[in-house]
């Protein structure tokens, strides 16, 4: 599959600026260094939908990752196959301006704009690597990947980290969220210190909204 770039309506050149220009305000102060300089490096602007293409060759000379077009979520197996082959699956389409905050899946916003700029970092990519090859030598035992989801998600979908004794967001349902930006780092979210063993044990639904649901790791 290849990113149509000719198929994108105003709507989505719209829902595209909407959705960065209230992210990008919103996170300067709250995203991890990385995940900041990530996005100056991969140079995504407001009122461009970035293609693919360029996207790639950025990609490819800082790490030699590069997105995958998919149409929407994809078997474990798929996932774990395309990240031990440093391949990161990304949809093309964009959410409605009618559906601006709420989603069943992940749409090109979350996957473009929360997941590429840490996939220019060499530390990130190496952790993405290693599930990816874990996931894939395991992909017959079930309760196995259900473990490499759980840190999949409660790390790269919604981790925290903290730099300079302040708790950043690197997770991108976070990154892509303008609720889960704000709850997150709020009072009322449930946050714990980074521990391997409680998250594996640590169950998680992906049919709700998870604000006020989730809870949160710091590194
Ligand atoms: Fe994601």
């Amino acid at each position: 599959m290849q990113q149509d770039y000719e198929r994108y309506e105003v709507e989505d050149f719209e829902v595209w600026q909407l959705l960065f220009i209230r992210q990008v305000q919103q996170l300067q102060k709250s995203a991890s260094v990385t995940y900041l300089e990530g996005l100056k490096t991969i140079d995504f602007r407001a009122d461009k939908i970035p293609r693919f293409k360029k996207v790639n060759e950025k990609l490819q000379a800082l790490t030699q990752w590069e997105l995958v077009v998919v149409p929407g979520l994809i078997p474990d197996r798929t996932f774990f196959e395309l990240l031990s082959n440093q391949k990161f699956p990304a949809t093309t389409w964009l959410r409605k301006k009618s559906s601006l905050d709420y989603l069943e899946e992940p749409d090109m916003f979350h996957d473009v704009f929360a997941h590429v700029p840490l996939l220019t970092d060499v530390f990130f990519v190496k952790f993405l690597l290693g599930l990816g090859q874990l996931g894939l030598t395991y992909f017959n035992n079930a309760a196995a990947v259900e473990l490499l989801t759980r840190i999949y998600w409660f790390t790269v979908e919604f981790g925290l980290i903290r730099e300079q004794r302040q708790l950043k967001i690197y997770g991108a349902g976070i990154l892509s969220s303008l609720g889960e930006t704000a709850h997150c780092l709020s009072e009322e979210a449930t946050r714990f210190e980074f521990d391997l063993e409680r998250i594996m044990h640590l169950d998680f639904r992906k049919d709700v909204f998870q604000e006020c649901l989730l809870y949160h790791f710091i590194l």
